[in-house]
């Protein structure tokens, strides 16, 4: 599972909820909250859900709506957070991890201040903001990146 999600629920959540993943790739850490309790769920390009547009889940509302490595990739970054935002109950979280707009190995516009903007909109409060460094050690890879790790709460 991403340590930095599992940390973020371990500390953020007294006991297993609900999650919605918000590009899931291999379900990964889907699998890996469902084994910790969580009812789980997620969406992705693969299982037919186009994240450059609404989306609203049948099972909503969600404790925590999470995506990995997503954002970046598309066209209407905005359309992820509302759609965050729109499956989330007052007092749920979002949790994103994605590249920073200075990270040399990867193309993203995103920053830090374009998130405060954004969360702001759609009131977003308690929300921490970090950028640090990560070896991606994947075959094929093992380069630096630049992550940002974007946290907030719905109101
Ligand atoms: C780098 S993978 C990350 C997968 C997973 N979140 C993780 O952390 O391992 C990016 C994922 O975003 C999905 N994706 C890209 N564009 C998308 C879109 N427009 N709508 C839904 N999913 C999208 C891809 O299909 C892929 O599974």
């Amino acid at each position: 599972m991403n340590a930095y999600l599992e940390k973020f629920v371990n500390n953020t959540f007294n006991k297993p909820k609900k999650a919605l993943d918000l590009g899931a790739g291999n379900f990964f850490d889907v699998a890996c909250l469902k084994q910790l309790g969580w009812q789980a769920y997620g969406v992705d390009l693969i299982t037919g859900v186009n994240l450059e547009k609404p989306y609203l889940s049948p099972k909503e509302p969600f404790d925590l709506v999470y995506s990995n490595y997503v954002i970046h990739k598309l066209k209407h970054p905005e359309q992820l957070i509302h759609t965050a935002w729109r499956n989330l109950k007052p007092g749920g979280w979002i949790f994103i991890h994605t590249f920073h707009k200075n990270d040399k190995n990867s193309k993203s516009a995103l920053t830090e201040r374009w998130f405060k903007k954004i969360l702001g909109k759609y009131g977003f409060n308690s929300a921490q903001y970090k950028t640090f460094a990560f070896y991606d050690n994947a075959a094929n890879h093992k380069h630096w990146h630049k992550i940002l790790e974007v946290k907030g709460r719905k109101i």
